[in-house]
């Protein structure tokens, strides 16, 4: 039971980010020798990258710590050493890993969980085949995926969803490519793997939405140092936001731009968060946050910036139950698509607490009359969803029971202890 709390105060550092802890564990996979990982994620999805890059042959030393060191094979070194490599839960496992298989020798064959099974893989199954990538999902759009290695093709590809995994997976493609690789996204999505790409010697370009890579001889990366992520920072950006006599300091976040969307909004709508120590680790801008409770209006949110924020618009719901006025979301039916059907799952659960919500094919409406009462959440098996259910109950007026809370092992498996330490009863 996640019990109403009375001001949540004190210093955190939140997890490291996932997406680079993925993105240093496969381009470090491709490097010619030795990547050194700092402050790597030890959680469920990247521990499921690096076993399936140690799956490919790629030795890592210190595996389970968060220093590991990926013993790069070079561009064109992995082999098939399993029938199946198992990437669990993790949609960037396998939608990036194709991108680096496709110019291998050898066929690979990459599965997940039961989640993993139910989401679309086409939108990396079409463009791949476009490049000339031999590349098999079931039905045609879901896993098992099995990519065999041969010739790729550079592509123009115009993106119709704002995916940084499919992007990521195209321009990984394009380091094998006979010319140049073009992804056009239609609103700004994350920028890791060209920031790491570039670091490890790729040629990349950037035209405002157009991304280009080269096709490369060798990459070289020493060491990647990891910043902590601002999705899991997210939810103590809401928490202390919201929950009365707040005050929390969130040390070494990342803050490049094309993520920070929720920052952005939440300033919008009168929050209290002040940046500071704002500097940069291996190409990524970092900071300390700090978080002081304050009121809130509504706003509408759509367009462009859902991209930039689309693992945290379900906070953003929460924020707007304790709003003056609607919050309003739009443009963002991707939600539908991630490890759980978010739009449906946060609208029955905050509703369940005595939200006022409704839901749309492509996102939501809240109106802030006053936060969740208290009641049962249900996780879905999904670690965002179940981490949200755990800050509606710090604000609630009676506390929330969230069923299924194991799951947040996926992408932050400290986040009781973080909570405790914040001095909340649990
Ligand atoms: C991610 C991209 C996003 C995000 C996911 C991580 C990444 O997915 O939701 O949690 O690391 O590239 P999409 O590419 O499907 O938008």
């Amino acid at each position: 039971m996640f019990a109403p709390a009375s001001g949540l105060k004190g210093v955190v550092r939140v997890p490291a980010d996932k997406s680079i802890s993925h993105r240093a564990a496969i381009i470090g996979s491709i490097c010619d020798g030795p990547v050194a990982i700092q402050n790597f994620l030890a959680a469920a999805d990247t521990r499921s990258t690096l076993s399936a890059i140690a799956a490919c042959g790629v030795e890592v030393v210190n595996a389970e710590s968060d220093n590991p060191v990926v013993k790069g094979a070079g561009l064109r070194g992995l082999a098939t050493l399993m029938d199946t490599i198992d990437i669990g839960n993790s949609g960037t496992s396998i939608r990036l890993l194709p991108g680096i298989l496709a110019g291998q020798s050898g066929s690979f064959r990459l599965d997940g969980d039961e989640s993993i099974r139910r989401r679309p893989m086409d939108r990396v199954v079409n463009p791949l085949r476009e490049m000339g990538v031999s590349i098999e999902a079931r039905d045609g759009s879901y896993a098992p995926l099995t990519v065999t290695g041969g010739s790729v093709h550079g592509i123009t590809y115009e993106m119709p969803v704002a995916s940084a995994q499919v992007k990521s997976a195209l321009l990984l493609a394009g380091l094998y490519a006979d010319g140049p690789t073009e992804v056009i996204e239609p609103a700004v999505c994350r920028d890791h793997t060209e920031v790491m790409l570039d670091a490890a010697g790729a040629r990349v370009e950037k035209e405002g939405l157009l991304t280009r890579i080269y096709p490369a001889e060798r990459l070289s990366l020493d060491k990647v140092e990891v910043m902590g992520d601002f999705s899991s920072a997210a939810f103590w950006l809401v928490a202390g936001t919201i929950v009365h006599g707040s005050e929390i300091t969130l040390k070494g976040v990342g803050i490049n731009t094309t993520r920070t969307g929720l920052l952005t909004i939440l300033l919008e709508m009168g929050a209290d968060i002040t940046l500071e120590n704002e500097r940069r680790q291996g190409g990524e801008a970092v900071a300390d946050l700090t978080v002081r409770h304050a009121k809130l209006h509504g706003l509408a949110v759509g367009g462009g910036i859902t991209g930039r924020m689309i693992d945290e618009l379900p906070l953003l719901a929460l924020a707007g139950a304790f709003a003056d006025g609607e919050t309003l979301v739009t443009g963002a039916a991707e939600l539908r698509v991630k490890e759980s059907d978010r739009i449906t799952g946060l609208v029955d659960n905050l509703a369940s607490l005595g939200v006022h919500i409704e839901a749309f094919e492509d996102g939501f409406l809240v109106r802030g009359i006053h936060g969740p009462l208290g009641g049962n959440f249900r996780s879905y098996g999904d670690h965002r969803m179940a981490m949200l259910g755990a800050v509606a109950g710090l604000a609630s007026r009676d506390g929330v029971q969230v069923d299924g809370f194991d799951c947040v092992s996926v992408s932050y498996p400290n986040f009781l202890k973080d909570l405790e330490s914040l001095g909340a009863l649990i």
